[in-house]
């Protein structure tokens, strides 16, 4: 009787497996097929990607007030840093922040998406405002940008996402 309970476990940890490979597989295509900016010509999108950039810069110190102490390489680390626990926490939301977006080399962003999701997901989180995270925000009760600051990033990102979007072969149909 044991014998089989673990023979039906075994089994289902393996199908579990089997589905779950099968939902990353789908998950990995679908991220693939949305970095449309990709199919651009390469001097096409150099020039884009040149334009959206210089852009960035010019609102980069939105950015570093309110990002770039998790998404860039150049966090300034405030003394409570040197506390255990909170400390760690702060590492681990430095660490997962990058990982998702990269802000520190400018536009184009390192980050787990395509260009088009990234700059999507930015306008979204501060559109919701989810982002900079809240447990920042009780330290730097000025990080979040204030609604001219949001309307310039707005008004940047829709131009860049429709700029990414206006030579893609599936937009002349
Ligand atoms: C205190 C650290 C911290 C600050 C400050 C911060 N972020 Fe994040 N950010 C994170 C972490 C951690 C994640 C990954 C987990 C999550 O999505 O909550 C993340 C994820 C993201 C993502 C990816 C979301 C997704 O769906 O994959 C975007 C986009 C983002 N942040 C934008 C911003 C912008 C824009 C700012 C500034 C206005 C900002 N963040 C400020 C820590 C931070």
């Amino acid at each position: 009787m044991k014998r089989l309970i673990l023979l039906g476990l075994t089994s289902l940890t393996l199908f579990a497996g089997f589905i779950k490979a099968i939902a990353d597989g789908v998950d990995e295509e679908v991220k693939a097929g949305s970095e449309t900016e990709i199919t651009l010509p390469d001097s096409i999108r150099d020039s884009f990607y040149a334009e959206i950039n210089a852009g960035f810069q010019s609102l980069e110190p939105i950015f570093r007030k309110g990002c770039f102490d998790c998404h860039s390489t150049s966090t300034e680390f405030p003394w409570y840093h040197k506390l255990p626990i909170i400390g760690g926490m702060m590492d681990d939301h430095i660490k997962e922040g990058r990982e998702h977006l990269d802000l520190t080399s400018g536009f184009p962003f390192s980050g787990s998406h395509g260009q088009l999701d990234l700059l999507g997901d930015i306008r979204e989180e501060i559109e919701e405002g989810d982002m900079p995270l809240w447990s920042y925000r009780l330290m730097h009760w000025n990080a979040s940008p204030d609604d001219a600051e949001k309307d310039s990033i707005f008004a940047w990102i829709d131009h860049s996402i429709a700029l990414l979007k206006s030579n893609r072969p599936d937009s002349t149909e």
